[in-house]
């Protein structure tokens, strides 16, 4: 079996129900555990559809998902989730404090390893400056927060239920470029051996990972490193430039 935390995507073609055409055509990658694999492509071009798929938010039309070797299917909602930890494109946080919203799928975190993963995700002295601290009162959606921040939070709770795959939906963009590259080189230590998806608009945030998939009309059209595609592809050389 490949080892836990793997994702394979095995000839995933998907469509929204009702919808005519797919979204997504013949996608086959498997992103494994240590390294890093980023997605870029144009708006619409399905990716936030193809992370969405692995939580199991929709199931694919044809094809298989596997995680770890097992069939998404056969995994169960629980060990999913369990094993999984999502950072969507329009963060989410809900009434409640900062340590709930926190320990939303890492009920057992102690305080202290939420302040960790705080401060992996450039918001300690957010929190501290704030009255009450982690038990400082977030309002329905967090409205009371900051887009940036709230993406921050988001990533925080992504790191506090330390899964073996991470996935992050375009997490970086809202954040100015210092505070995207301080994040994402402490990320590194606490997401070593996990198996790390990112969809990324900027391509400064992706130009180390181990293998980047461009996405156009649904399709991979190349994979490789970035100094791969900068030769091989006419289309990563676009998103480049643009
Ligand atoms: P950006 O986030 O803008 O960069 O785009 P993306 O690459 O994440 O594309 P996304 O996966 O959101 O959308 C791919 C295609 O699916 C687009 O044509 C969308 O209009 C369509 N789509 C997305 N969500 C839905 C949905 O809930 N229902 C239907 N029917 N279509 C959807
Ligand atoms: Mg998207």
């Amino acid at each position: 079996l490949p080892e836990p935390g793997t994702v394979e995507f095995k000839d995933v073609t998907f469509g929204y129900p009702g919808a005519e055409a797919p979204v997504l055509s013949g996608i086959s990658f498997t992103a494994k555990p240590g390294q890093t694999t980023a997605i870029i492509g144009s708006t619409g071009a399905g990716k936030t559809t193809l992370l969405n798929l692995i939580p199991r938010l929709y199931d694919a039309t044809e094809g298989e998902i596997l995680i770890g070797g097992v069939p998404l299917k056969e995994l169960g909602r629980e060990a999913i989730s369990r094993n999984i930890s999502a950072v969507p494109q329009r963060p989410y946080l809900f009434s409640g404090t900062i340590a709930s919203n926190l320990r939303f799928g890492a009920q057992d975190a102690s305080d202290e390893e939420l302040w960790e993963a705080l401060d992996i995700a450039q918001s300690t002295d957010f929190v501290t400056e704030r009255e009450g601290q982690l038990e400082s009162t977030i309002s329905q959606g967090g409205t009371n927060v900051s887009g940036g921040q709230r993406q921050r939070l988001c990533i925080a709770r992504a790191l506090a239920a330390k899964p073996m795959t991470y996935l992050f939906d375009d997490s970086f963009s809202a954040l100015d470029v210092n505070t995207d590259a301080k994040l994402r080189a402490a990320l590194a230590e606490p997401t070593k051996d996990a198996a790390v998806i990112i969809v990324a608009q900027r391509v400064s945030t992706i130009t180390e990972a181990d293998q980047i998939l461009v996405l156009d009309h649904g399709e991979i059209v190349a994979r490789g490193t970035h100094e791969e595609l900068l030769e091989s592809s006419e289309t990563y050389q676009e998103i480049v430039t643009s």
